[in-house]
């Protein structure tokens, strides 16, 4: 079960005419406080998306340097867990596998949106499950700090990435939330297996699906949000990428 975005934002107004650049921004910038994600409709040609998301941040590098990424099938890729196929993604954050602070926003605009089914992005808002979080299970995932890995697609791309961070961390600009269903290292035995079952079953439940048309553009919180795929099957789907540090 999925639900429709709420948070849409027209870049053209009711004329057809295209919504001024502050307009556009400080409209942006509502959506994105209420609903931690923005999806970006009637997108032209002409947007600049990289300028986009200047405005919003530094760029923090995708794994392989490249500053715009590609999301799309990779040949060679289609055995292992990796945005670069075509299978599902579980619910994550990005850059728990990253030693710096996970990028603030991602930005995802769509080249080739994929026809047929399947394709489309989902993404769950945390913050009233962290909300609803009893004190000392909130105390433990703040203190508790967990090995990470990074998937097996950037592990085949030949980054080896180990990191160790606390699922939850208070910063000056917002609660971070760290997590992933399948990277998290822990024992079985661990209470945090219990809250990977409770929010993948949130997220089932609770999440929005995004269906891309040609230029839409997605951009959400990843401090707060986690994000999945669903799987597809036409290989000419193919996004754009941009993370953006706080
Ligand atoms: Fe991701």
């Amino acid at each position: 079960m999925s639900h429709s975005p709420l948070s849409i934002l027209s870049q053209v107004d009711f004329n057809g005419n295209p919504l001024s650049e502050e307009l556009l921004a400080k409209t942006f910038h509502q959506l994105m406080d209420e609903h931690g994600y923005v999806l970006m409709c009637n997108v032209p040609d002409t947007f600049d998306q990289v300028r986009f998301c200047r405005a919003l941040g530094a760029f923090v590098p995708n794994y392989t340097g490249a500053v715009v990424g590609d999301v799309r099938p990779e040949p060679g890729m289609d055995d292992v867990y990796h945005a670069g196929n075509t299978r599902p993604l579980t619910p994550h954050t990005e850059g728990y596998d990253f030693a710096v602070l996970p990028p603030r926003y991602i930005a995802l605009w769509c080249v080739t949106p994929a026809s047929g089914a399947g394709g489309e992005t989902t993404l769950c808002d945390t913050r009233p499950w962290t909300q609803a979080l009893a004190d000392d299970e909130r105390e433990r995932l703040l203190e508790h700090t967990y090995d990470w890995k990074t998937t097996e697609g950037v592990q085949r791309l030949g980054l080896d990435l180990k990191t160790r961070h606390p699922i939850l961390e208070e910063h000056e600009k917002g609660l971070i939330v760290r997590f992933s269903c399948n990277n998290l290292l822990r024992d079985d035995d661990d209470p945090v297996a219990e809250l990977q079952e409770r929010w993948q079953l949130a997220f089932e439940t609770e999440h929005i699906a995004v269906t891309y048309q040609r230029n839409d553009m997605l951009v959400w919180d990843n401090w707060r949000l986690l994000h999945a795929r669903n799987a597809f099957t036409d290989r000419s789907r193919h996004l754009r990428r941009i993370q953006i540090a706080a």
